[in-house]
C-alpha cells in the first residue's frame, strides 16, 4: 500500500519553492482559487506563478491522496499490474504523476497533458528535481486537442479534470482517453453527487464500448446506488504546518472525499465487495453497506461467527472484502 501523504521528494520540492514565499498572501490566493471552484469556476482563475503555488500548497496534498487510494485499491484488485508508460491528461502540478510513480516501480514514460501554463511551469520545476521523473513528458494544450496526437499509455489518469469541462466534452474526452489507453484508465472526481455523478456517466459511456470495471464495482452493471445516496470514499492525510497555515485549520489532518473509477480493456478475474460506508461494530454484530456482484447488500456478520465477526471488525470504508 502507498502511502497518502506526499513523498519526501515531493515535500522538499514544494517546501524549496515555498521559501520566500508570504503564507499570508498564499492563503488569500488559495482561498479566491476556492471560491472561484466553489462558484463553478475552474483552474482557469490560476494564471501566475505564486496562484499556482497556492494551489498545490491547498490542494495537491488531498488529490495525491485521493489518487493513491485509487491506486491503492486498482493494486488490491490486480496486483500483477505492471504499467511501463503513464498519461496524465488535465496533470496540473504533476499530482497523479507523482502518486502513480510511487505507486507503480514500473513506470518508466510519464506523459503530463495540460492547457495551464501556470500549473505546468511549476510541475516542470517540482519534477526537476525528482530523479524518476526527470524524463516526463508535459505537452502544453487542451486536452481533446493534445490527446489525438498522443501515444497511448498503458495507465491513464485524470485526476480531479473532467468536472472543468461541460457534458459534451466531457463525453468526447472519455473515448479518446479509453482509445489512448492501452490497459487501464482511471478518473477521479471530487467525491460530492455531482462529481460521481460524471463518473457514473464516463463509467457508463465506457462499458459500452467494451470496459471492464476493476474497481471500485465488483461489476459491470448499472450502479445500484439511488439518489440522494451516492457512492464516494474517504481519504485521510496529515497537514503540514504550511497547509494549516494557508486553509486556517486547526486540525492535523484533513479527510478527502472522492469518487473514481478504474476500466480495463479485460474483465477482471477479482470481484471483491466494496465496503461503502464506515461499518458499525457493535458487541453484537459488524453491520456493512457492501456493493457486492449480486447488488447493494446491508451485511450484518453476528458475532457467534466469530472468525468472520473478528474480520468484519477489520473492515474499512472503501476495502475490497470477501
Ligand atoms: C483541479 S486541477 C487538477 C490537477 C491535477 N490533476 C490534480 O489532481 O491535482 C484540473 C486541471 O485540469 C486542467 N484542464 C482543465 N480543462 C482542461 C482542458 N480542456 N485541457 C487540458 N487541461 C485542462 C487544468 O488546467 C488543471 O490543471
Amino acid at each position: 500500500m502507498t502511502s497518502p501523504d506526499l513523498p519526501a521528494e515531493l515535500k522538499a520540492a514544494l517546501d524549496g519553492k515555498l521559501r520566500g514565499f508570504s503564507r499570508s498572501d498564499a492563503a488569500g490566493r488559495a482561498a479566491s482559487i476556492s471560491k472561484t471552484y466553489r462558484g463553478g469556476g475552474n483552474s482557469g482563475a490560476i494564471r501566475s506563478e505564486t496562484d499556482a503555488l497556492a494551489y498545490a500548497l491547498a490542494r495537491m496534498p488531498a488529490t495525491y491522496a485521493a489518487v493513491t487510494a485509487s491506486l491503492n485499491a486498482l493494486v488490491e484488485i490486480r496486483p500483477d499490474f505492471a504499467p511501463n508508460s503513464l498519461l496524465d491528461v488535465g496533470a496540473g502540478p504533476g499530482t497523479a504523476t507523482w502518486a502513480a510513480a510511487e505507486a507503480f516501480p514500473s513506470l518508466q514514460r510519464f506523459t503530463l497533458l495540460d492547457s495551464n501554463d501556470a500549473l505546468r511551469t511549476l510541475a516542470l520545476d517540482l519534477i526537476a528535481d525528482g530523479f524518476r521523473l526527470r524524463d516526463a513528458s508535459y505537452q502544453r494544450g487542451e486536452a481533446r486537442a493534445a490527446l489525438v496526437n498522443a501515444e497511448t499509455a498503458d495507465l491513464v489518469v485524470a485526476s480531479y479534470m473532467i468536472g472543468e469541462i461541460g457534458d459534451a466534452e466531457q463525453r468526447a474526452l472519455a473515448e479518446l482517453m479509453w482509445q489512448k489507453t492501452r490497459d487501464t484508465l482511471l478518473v477521479i472526481e471530487p467525491g460530492t453527487p455531482a462529481g460521481y455523478a460524471r463518473i457514473i456517466a464516463l463509467r457508463a459511456q465506457l462499458i459500452a464500448l467494451g470496459a471492464h470495471v476493476a474497481a471500485p464495482c465488483p461489476h459491470d452493471g448499472p450502479c445500484p446506488l439511488l439518489p440522494p445516496d451516492w457512492c464516494h470514499f474517504t481519504q485521510r492525510l496529515q497537514r503540514s504546518r504550511a497547509h494549516k497555515q494557508v486553509k486556517g485549520a486547526e486540525l492535523p489532518f484533513e479527510d478527502e472525499k472522492f469518487s473514481y473509477v478504474a476500466l480495463t480493456h479485460a474483465p477482471v478475474d477479482q470481484r471483491l465487495s466494496r465496503v461503502l460506508a464506515q461499518p458499525i461494530v457493535t458487541k453484537v454484530e459488524v453491520t456493512a453497506k457492501l456493493c457486492t456482484p449480486e447488488g447493494l447488500s446491508l451485511t450484518k456478520v453476528p458475532r457467534r461467527a466469530k472468525a468472520d465477526y473478528a474480520n468484519a471488525r477489520r473492515w474499512r470504508w472503501g476495502d475490497a472484502v470477501n
